[in-house]
């Protein structure tokens, strides 16, 4: 099964576990997921009001019409 999930976030969301920063994926593009890699970079620069995907290894930016 797969499923296209829409996320908004430009970058991680810091929590404390155990009083040590964590930094969990809010853009949904890391390869560490549900940890932030650094990946939220390709997203950071996403002009307002359009729909993108990612693909790929680079991940690549992709407009879409929804
Ligand atoms: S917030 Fe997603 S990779 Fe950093």
């Amino acid at each position: 099964m797969a499923r296209l999930v829409s996320l908004t976030g430009k970058g991680p969301v810091k929590v404390e576990v155990q009083d040590k920063p964590v930094f969990v994926c809010a853009c949904g593009l890391s390869r560490k997921f549900p940890f932030c890699d650094g990946s939220h970079k390709k997203c950071a620069d996403e002009p307002e009001g359009k729909t993108f995907r990612y693909e790929g290894p680079d991940l690549t930016r992709v407009e879409t019409s929804a």
